[in-house]
């Protein structure tokens, strides 16, 4: 079936997946919805968005994604209330962050209207694919690739612009053992950072593979110079308390610019907490917790949320994190989520209703 949604071409699916999928048990990511967007770049513009059925994509064995990774993506989730109103948590700063990456990547930018009218067509399409449980959501992943062809190492003249959608569940059961990498780096100054370049995560799997090896499920980013900062959780941003003060890194140019973090930080400050956006070292956070005022570390990203760190690994040696009654990472998840499926008031104006 054919229609025109928001001047979006819709084509429908004539098979519908939705019955075959268990909402009550989803996994992060693993299953996808009925329809995704699709947008190319050709002769030198972004051509007319469209809704198409999900499947696969099609491509020249000589397509720059594959030979040199020009290649960016951004991550987001819609929420159902109780209403069945669908909700985004701060759209825009996605649709500019994957302009912010592409033009890194020397990537064409997107238009606003083909990221948010796209996105937006795509979510009543599949309206349906939106869980209401409770710590489940519809993950976004909104990406764009060089599809042009050519060994020559240079950028592709033709793109394509995609969002997929999943219905998914938390990212970790429970909390995360973490090592503090000394050895490897997953960005450099000058690098790339700061962009959401898929290149980045290919670069940390066999560094995190190792710390998997060793009993961890994660890796802290350090810095590439001295290995003697704390940068980044994984794929996330990281919080560490000491005493009751909230630190995290300034971002930089080897830092991504996260969306939770910066809500969390604003938010903690609402509530009075007091936020310290400075360099870390290694050395305070072991000092911290030797001497008993580490309180809590945890990660934050739109997939994970918040995600508390039990313990890390630095050197050889194993440091436990205490159970904290008070514990921040658990009101502010609670804050933000409430925020994010429309529980609570949101007085920073960062829901977005999708209508
Ligand atoms: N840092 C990295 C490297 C990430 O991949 C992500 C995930 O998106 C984040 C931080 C968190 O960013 P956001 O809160 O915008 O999802
Ligand atoms: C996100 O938090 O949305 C991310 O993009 C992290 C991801 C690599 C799963």
């Amino acid at each position: 079936m054919n229609a025109l949604i928001n001047d979006i071409a819709v084509i429908k699916t004539k098979h519908s997946k939705i019955n075959h999928v268990d909402f009550d048990s989803l996994k992060f990511g693993s299953v996808f919805s009925d329809h995704m967007l699709e947008c190319d770049y050709k002769d030198g513009k972004w051509q007319a968005p469209k809704v198409v059925p999900y499947g696969p994509v099609t491509l020249d064995p000589s397509a720059k994604i594959f030979h040199y990774g020009q290649s960016v993506f951004e991550g987001m989730k819609a929420y159902k209330d109780t209403n069945d109103t669908i909700w985004l948590f701060r759209p825009l700063d996605n649709f500019k962050r994957l302009n912010i990456s592409s033009k890194r990547l020397a990537i064409p930018e997107l238009p606003e209207h083909v990221f948010m009218n796209g996105l937006k067509t795509l979510l009543q399409v599949d309206k349906n694919w939106i869980p209401k449980k409770e710590g489940s959501s519809l993950y976004i992943r909104p990406f764009v690739f060089a599809s042009g062809n050519g060994f020559h190492a240079s950028p592709a003249n033709a793109y394509k612009f995609i969002i997929a959608t999943a219905p998914s569940g938390s990212y970790f059961s429970g909390e995360v053992s973490v090592l503090i990498e000394q050895t490897y780096s997953r960005s450099a100054n000058g690098g790339v950072g700061f962009a959401k370049a898929g290149g980045n995560y290919a670069g940390q799997f066999y560094p995190t593979q190792l710390a998997v090896e060793k009993g961890f499920q994660q890796v802290i980013w350090t810095d590439d110079n001295t290995h003697e900062y704390i940068e980044e959780a994984g794929a996330m941003n990281i919080f560490v308390r000491i005493n009751d003060t909230l630190i995290t890194a300034p971002t930089s140019d080897r830092i991504l610019d996260g969306i939770t973090r910066k809500s969390i930080i604003e938010l903690a400050e609402s509530k009075g907490i007091k936020v310290e956006v400075r360099k870390l070292t290694v050395n305070e956070v072991v000092e911290a917790s030797k001497n008993g005022s580490l309180k809590e570390m945890f990660g934050a990203g739109t997939a994970a949320v918040i995600s508390p760190i039990a313990s890390f690994g630095y050197k050889n040696v194993k440091y436990e994190l205490p159970k904290q009654n008070d514990s921040y990472a658990n009101y502010l998840k609670k804050l933000i989520t409430d925020i994010q499926t429309n529980k609570a008031e949101d007085p920073f104006g960062w829901r977005y209703k999708v209508e």
